[in-house]
């Protein structure tokens, strides 16, 4: 049918997740309902205006009063930017894509700069795929697999078939299913009391939750309950799939070989990685609009974060004026810390470095540097996310430190020094702990000063 074109059943999420999981403490912006900053709330200390301006810029993109334009997050290190945008991506919810960058990534050695900037925007683009699927649903009552003598001539079982128990409100019905089903059932780790679907064309597997027959449980992993589902086990179901356009280009740039050994083999001969180029995501955006038009796919625009952008030259930033204009495009966040610096490559300078016709379309929000109190908050904060023990004055001492020096030197001081303090015998970390750490580690100021 319609999807038959385009390869998405195997798409697995290429989210780039890494510059976020030292910011985890951060759940949005900290907002009351009139907009206006708490002084502490979703891991946020401080920097009230920063976020009341990010605020309204969450219900610009929400209202798609966006377009064509972009926001720019500037400020000293430290003042946190980047916890900024992650907060703005929190609060457009978490089906919105999320893509961070930094700006020196373009240069990479093995894709053109513009293939770089290219594949980042098509990750911070969403399309919300809806389908009627043929699919076999329940709880699962039962999973075994039937072995037979290994057909192959060798030692050891193999499985022939997995037979499947499934219940709904209404029947419970026991499926004989191909072994390659079995495979994905291991894959999507799916036990007894489990609520899934297998898709009737493909075999593919999806476990809803657990059923919540089972609520009550001892279960540590807070799973998701699921009611039991009505109707036949055997029924057509409306299937949402969040994808990005990135996932889509790699689902489909896969090498397809068929299933005899001589293709397999030259699958594992050639370098696996995958060739997206220029064909296929025309060949995807003609697909997608299709689908756009014929309202089983809606685009969902997400956010496109550039950090450093400073870095980037006049090549990139022709690209991004040229991308911001198209209809398929995502929002994008800028920061930097640079005032006026050149354009990377040029002699002309430039705020932040960047070039003057890009700057005409930004909205830009300044962040702050803290003062005493609020960065002994935030630096409570960081040791509280990584479950370490530090006493008032302890802490009174870092926020010192942290105006002298900076923020982030301050926050990096805490794990030595809870090493520290374990090899003085201690569980907290006190004021001498500090003290030999920072007679260890330099601030980059006197660092450089040194030399
Ligand atoms: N207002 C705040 N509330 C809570 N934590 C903060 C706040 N500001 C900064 N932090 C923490 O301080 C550190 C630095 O913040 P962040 O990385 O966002 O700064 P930045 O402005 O992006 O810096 P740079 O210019 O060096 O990239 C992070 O660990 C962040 O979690
Ligand atoms: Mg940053």
């Amino acid at each position: 049918m319609l999807m038959e074109k385009m390869k998405i059943q195997e798409v697995q999420s290429t989210t780039k997740k890494q510059r976020i999981a030292t910011h985890t403490h951060i759940k949005g912006l900290g907002l009351d309902v009139s907009g206006n900053a708490m002084p502490m709330a979703a891991g946020f200390v401080g920097q009230a205006e920063a976020r009341e301006a990010a605020g309204l810029v969450v219900d610009m993109i929400r209202q798609r009063k966006m377009a064509g334009r972009a926001l720019l997050l500037a400020g000293p290190p430290g003042t946190g930017k980047t916890i900024l945008a992650l907060g703005i991506a929190q609060e457009l919810g978490s089906k919105v894509p999320f893509c961070p960058m930094v700006g020196s990534e373009v240069y990479s050695s093995e894709m053109k700069k513009t293939e770089v900037m290219m594949e980042n925007f098509r990750r911070a683009i969403g399309l919300r795929i809806k389908e009627y699927k043929e699919v076999y649903e329940g709880e699962v009552t039962e999973l075994s697999p039937e072995e037979t003598e290994s057909v192959t001539g060798g030692y050891g079982k193999s499985i022939s078939h997995v037979i499947v128990g499934l219940k709904t409100v209404k029947v419970t019905k026991q499926l004989k299913l191909d072994p390659t089903i079995y495979d994905a059932l291991i894959k999507e780790k799916v036990a007894v009391g489990d609520v899934i679907y297998i898709e009737a064309y493909s075999g593919a597997v999806k476990r809803v939750g657990r059923s919540d027959a089972f609520a009550t449980e001892f279960d540590l992993e807070a799973d998701e309950y699921v009611p039991l589902p009505k109707g036949e086990v055997h029924k057509k179901k409306e299937i949402v799939q969040d994808v990005t356009l990135h996932d889509l280009d790699a689902a489909n740039a896969q090498p397809q070989g068929g299933q005899d050994i001589l293709s397999l083999m030259g699958q594992m001969m050639k370098a696996r990685k995958t060739e997206i180029n220029d064909k296929l995501r025309q060949e995807i955006n003609k697909v997608v609009n299709r689908y756009i038009d014929e309202r089983v796919a809606e685009l969902v625009p997400g956010v496109l974060f550039i950090d450093e952008v400073h870095m980037l030259d006049m090549e990139c930033f022709s690209y991004l004026n040229r991308a911001l204009e198209s209809s398929l495009s995502p929002i994008v966040i800028f920061a930097t810390n640079r005032g006026i610096c050149n354009v990377r490559g040029t002699d002309m300078p430039s705020p932040h470095g960047i070039p003057v016709d890009l700057l005409d379309r930004l909205v830009i929000i300044r962040a702050q540097t803290y003062g005493p109190a609020e960065m002994i908050q935030i630096i409570a904060i960081r040791a509280q996310v990584d479950e370490l023990m530090v006493d008032e004055e302890s802490l009174a001492y870092l926020g010192e430190i942290g105006q002298k020096t900076s923020l982030r030197h301050a926050v990096q001081l805490l794990s030595p020094a809870s090493v520290m303090a374990k090899m003085n015998g201690r569980d907290n970390i006190c004021n001498a702990d500090i003290e030999e750490v920072t007679n260890l580690y330099l601030d980059a100021k006197t660092s450089g000063k040194l030399l």
